[in-house]
């Protein structure tokens, strides 16, 4: 839900936080905009719509500013309008603001400071907070001018004449005294310009090779700011924002610049991620790190109720009561390449494409090598505490969109191979209807991003509901998410990280997969010690997950072809049913979403069972259905509940096993898979659903990466 990124340092900022604002265009996309400080005014272009309007509206100015911010967005508060686009700026044009998030009481702070003159020029919550800092910054410079003396000449004048006694020749003499007194009195020394005493200390340094001047310097800068203040009142600018942000409600990351302060950049972070990148003599900040990554791997991410101050010659951050925190930045272990398309048309191919490596990576990650079904230990090392485990009796998994699809696969896994009752819950619905506590309970927030506003909510909600109940109630929470540095990382102790790498596309593939994977370890770790499953079955299954990646690639190598062939049947296809049962049920869900999420084909997934007790009303020969029949115990059924729908016209698309003759007979086309056992089958069977997706929105010409009005990371309730 939009993106922010921000820029401080030596070179042109304009292109930079462009190209950091496509890499986060996935964030949200109906409108755009930077704002620098340029020649002592805030400069700010926006534009509706994707990015590339921004673009063309920016090539037509040469911008040399080095500090600016910058936004993509995805409407909440007012239409995707310019007026409505980020930045946003004070009344006086001095200040100006980017926002991920929403700030819940904009409301009353906007009519206080409309009441106090502020002219609100948006419709959107964000406005406030450039007012806010403006008003704020009104009443600093108002303080400071009761206490200091602003004046010295007058000062002087006035000591000079109340001294008693004096005689009107010498007041001449006596403000020269007293105006010489005032000058060696203030700024004295050179530490009081830090520049120039860095300068000074780094030529002074006996033997010193011009080269190594700067690294000097920055060296020393690097001390100074460690040294010096250890509070955020040394810094107005800094002081203004940290009081803005604390009268801020909600769930925000913002940037901001100041006409005032053009060597400064605050950004602050409170339940919305913002990480800032390291560069030499430069620094970034952004949203997500894949807009750092072309420029640095050295980040530091936000913590909530944490600010920070970016100046050229390095970064300080603080928490919202004003304390200097110490912070190091950490590694990126990706690269640049991992964010580029590498020759595919879209995100979404490309990361169809991955998933053979990604189930590779995960059995690397959890599953024992030399495992065999003598071994007396769990063929799976998910690395996670024994108190997770003991005495288990339920498990609830909290998790939205594709991620709730995974939940719904790992619920029959845990049921059926470790025996252990599961619910699987909308997040969205459980922190309002939260089902009655059960003992000895392991929650688990699915999330790929681990953003998600609605799953971290309902886990903080339940692990408060949870804090004043008997020990057998405690809060036991895992969380299964793609990126560990996530709020979801910092919030749950304990995590399954699902190793999909970056994952770009809005529609989720890649990492759906990557989160069955999570689900299969965790239920073979569960069924070894609960002992619900034989080692030789085990040892089966084990076999069978094995070989998913190369089936994965045979599907991808024998079937993208046909399918996209394939879809040309259905240019003008307006809906689309999707049956599976079992565990096969949630990927006819997944198949359904996939289709109208990036095609806009309306599409409804059913338990193949279910038809007949209302959706085959539907069918006719306009409505072409889809069935995932894969052997096991539910596959004669899918055939026959497939042959019903045949009968009322509708064209027949079967998910089935290769070379299966009783199958080739039941449907108009196949898209067949390899002959995998059931229980594993939810890897394979989503692949085609997902290319058939992908080639019916490619054909329409539709943004597959960035369908419309969605966004990959869903930060607001
Ligand atoms: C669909 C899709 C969404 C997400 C949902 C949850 O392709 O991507 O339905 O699955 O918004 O997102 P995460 O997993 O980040 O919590």
């Amino acid at each position: 839900m939009c993106g922010i990124v921000g820029y401080i340092g030596t070179q042109a900022a304009t292109e930079i936080l462009l190209a950091g604002l496509e890499k986060l265009e996935y964030r949200g996309y109906d409108s755009a905009g930077i704002a620098t400080v340029l020649e002592g005014d805030i400069h700010c272009v926006r534009a509706k719509g994707k990015l590339y309007n921004l673009r063309e509206k920016l090539q037509r100015e040469v911008n040399p500013a080095t500090i600016g911010i910058g936004h993509t967005r995805w409407a909440t508060h007012g239409k995707p309008e310019e007026y409505n686009a980020h930045p946003h700026t004070d009344t006086a044009k001095r200040i100006a603001v980017v926002q991920n998030g929403i700030i819940e009481n904009y409301r009353e702070l906007r009519e206080e400071l409309k009441a106090k003159g502020h002219e609100f020029r948006s419709d959107t919550d964000t406005e406030v907070i450039p007012h806010l800092i403006a008003e704020l910054m009104a009443q600093q410079a108002q303080q400071a001018a009761a206490t200091a003396q602003p004046f010295p000449f007058l000062e002087a004048v006035r000591q000079a004449v109340t001294k008693t006694g004096t005689d009107t020749e010498l007041i001449p003499q006596l403000i020269a005294e007293l105006i010489g007194q005032q000058v060696h009195n203030s700024a004295s020394t050179p530490q009081q310009f830090p520049f120039l005493e860095a300068v000074r200390q780094a030529v002074t340094k006996a033997g010193t090779d011009t080269e190594l001047i700067p690294q000097l310097m920055a060296e020393v800068m690097a001390q100074q700011i460690q040294n010096s203040a250890v509070t955020s009142q040394h810094s107005p600018f800094l002081e203004v924002v940290r009081q803005a942000v604390n009268k801020l409600e909600g769930a925000f990351a913002i940037a901001v610049i100041c006409a005032d302060y053009p060597d400064e950049l605050i950004v602050a972070r409170q339940q919305a991620p913002l990480t800032i990148g390291f560069g030499q003599g430069e620094f970034f900040c952004a949203s997500d790190t894949p807009a750092l990554v072309p420029h640095t791997r050295a980040v530091l991410t936000l913590e909530n109720g944490e600010l920070a101050r970016m100046t050229p010659i390095g970064v300080e951050v603080y928490n919202f009561a004003g304390d200097r925190l110490k912070k190091s930045p950490r590694t990126l272990s990706w690269n640049p390449v991992q964010v580029e398309k590498q020759g595919f048309k879209h995100f979404m191919l490309k990361e169809i494409y991955e998933q053979p490596g990604v189930v590779r990576a995960c059995l690397e990650a959890y599953l024992n090598a030399d495992w065999n079904a003598d071994s007396d230990r769990s063929p799976i090392k998910l690395n996670l505490p024994a108190s997770l485990y003991e005495n288990l009796e339920h498990v609830q998994i909290l998790a939205c969109g594709t991620s709730w699809h995974a939940g719904l696969v790992g619920k029959y896994l845990l049921e059926q191979l470790a025996g252990i009752p599961t619910i699987v819950q909308y997040a969205s619905e459980f922190r309002y209807a939260p089902a009655p506590l059960t003992a000895n309970t392991l929650t688990i927030g699915v999330t790929q991003s681990g953003e998600t506003a609605d799953t971290l909510a309902a886990l903080a909600m339940e692990s408060q509901r949870r804090a004043s109940q008997p020990p057998q109630f405690q809060t036991r929470l895992l969380g299964i998410t793609n990126r560990p540095e996530s709020t979801l990382g910092t919030m749950v102790p304990q995590i399954i990280e699902t190793h999909a790498g970056i994952e770009i596309g809005v529609a989720a593939t890649k990492t759906f997969v990557a989160q069955l994977m999570a689900f299969y370890c965790l239920a073979l770790d569960l069924a070894y010690r609960r002992q619900t499953v034989s080692a030789i079955r085990l040892e089966q299954i084990l076999i069978g997950l094995r070989q998913l990646p190369a089936q994965i690639e045979l599907i991808l190598e024998s079937q993208e072809r046909y399918i996209e062939h394939l879809t040309h049947d259905f240019a003008e296809t307006k809906d689309f049913i999707f049956l599976g049962r079992g565990i096969n049920f949630p990927i006819a869900l997944e198949g359904a979403l996939k289709l109208k999420e990036i095609s806009y084909i309306h599409a409804e997934g059913y338990p193949a069972g279910e038809m007949k007790h209302g959706p085959i009303a539907l069918l006719d020969a306009k409505v072409p259905v889809v069935a995932i029949a894969m052997p096991g115990t539910v596959y004669e059924k899918v055939l026959s509940n497939a042959q019903e729908a045949k009968a009322r016209d509708s064209r027949l698309i079967g998910v089935t096993p290769m070379n299966d003759p009783e199958a080739a007979e039941t449907f108009d086309d196949l898209l067949p898979v390899p002959a995998v056992e059931e229980l594993l089958s939810p890897i394979l069977t989503v692949i085609p659903l997902q290319l058939l997706a992908y080639h019916i929105a490619a054909l329409r010409g539709l943004d597959v990466d960035q369908p419309r009005n969605l966004a990959k990371s869903v930060t607001v309730e």
